[in-house]
């Protein structure tokens, strides 16, 4: 009957994954396996904190719906999913710089018309976004695509709503590069919010005197065939929480400086009342391939 200390019942766990046929699960399990062994003599954890975490990880996944992710969440506040983004891009050779996609891409990103406005029947001040999608040299990728979305005045997204399953989308959409590689829309400019809070990821951020929130921001997942997909944000300039991000995203390249009109019409000749805002930016392509993400609960 084999009996193990502290330290070589470590190297027999891993010794049990040996004949694992996926050398990747196999390493990945072996360093999961070195990690978690590490942190429970590192801190020598007691059965009652040993249960604590079970517990926590049990109402994770308990809270979880198509529509809730609160594993992302968590991945997200704990730096994991900017690790992930920073080792798998290491190189961007000029090319746009990536953060966090974030649990918000939901549903359907609708292909519509450049100019649209995607924040019909929703409160805020009139933000119009030109923006540009090119390759490394400035060659325009024309027919890229280009899914927007971010949350409203006051802090959600529409899937956050209880009236989203009757309204569908609203401040989401799907834009197609025109020759130029240009598009446009109008929304509302957005606010900084804070990351669910309801559930175990926002109880361990309120136990560390974390706050939740996330600077204001809109989201772009650009694709382009022979182009890397790029999952990014443009962030507001001048938000408070620039420099304390929740879940870590803000990188200094992403961040606009917004410029606040009077005209009364917008830069597409749209008729516009009052100040609005309007935000420029622009996009540069990695050759290369990755994984797509689909939006949570998109239609097959
Ligand atoms: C978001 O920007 O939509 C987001 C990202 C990470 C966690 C929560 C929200
Ligand atoms: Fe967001």
């Amino acid at each position: 009957m084999p009996q193990f200390n502290d330290q070589d019942l470590t190297a027999e766990v891993i010794r049990s994954f040996a004949a694992t046929p996926n050398p990747r699960l196999k390493l990945i399990m072996e360093e999961t396996v070195t990690a978690l062994h590490d942190l429970v003599r590192r801190t020598n954890l007691t059965f009652e904190e040993w249960s604590q975490a079970i517990d926590f990880l049990t109402r994770t996944g308990q809270i979880c719906t198509p529509l809730r992710q609160e594993f992302i969440l968590l991945s997200d506040v704990l730096g994991v999913s900017m690790l992930v983004d920073a080792v798998n891009h290491r190189e961007r050779e000029g090319a746009t710089q990536t953060t966090v996609l974030g649990p918000f891409y939901v549903g359907e990103h609708r292909p519509m018309p450049h100019g649209t406005d995607i924040s019909k029947g929703i409160d805020g001040e009139p933000m119009f976004v030109q923006s540009r999608v090119t390759d490394l040299d400035g060659k325009p990728l024309a027919g890229a695509e280009i899914d927007v979305w971010h949350a409203d005045d006051d802090g959600f997204y529409d899937s956050q709503k209880p009236e989203y399953d009757k309204q569908g989308p609203s401040l989401r959409a799907r834009f197609v590069a025109d020759a130029d590689g240009r598009f446009s829309f109008r929304t509302i400019l957005p606010c900084s919010y804070p990351i669910p809070s309801d559930g175990p990821v926002g109880a361990l951020i309120a136990a560390a005197n974390r706050h939740p929130m996330r600077p204001a921001h809109v989201h772009f997942l650009v694709k382009a065939e022979g182009y890397e997909p790029l999952i990014t944000h443009v962030f507001l300039e001048g938000d408070e929480y620039l420099r304390s991000d929740a879940v870590f995203g803000v990188k200094d390249e992403l961040i606009a400086s917004i410029s606040k009109h009077n005209e009364q019409a917008l830069p597409d000749g749209q008729p516009v009342s009052g100040p609005w805002h309007l935000m420029r930016y622009e996009f540069q392509m990695k050759p290369g391939s990755g994984m797509v993400p689909q939006p949570l609960m998109a239609a097959e």
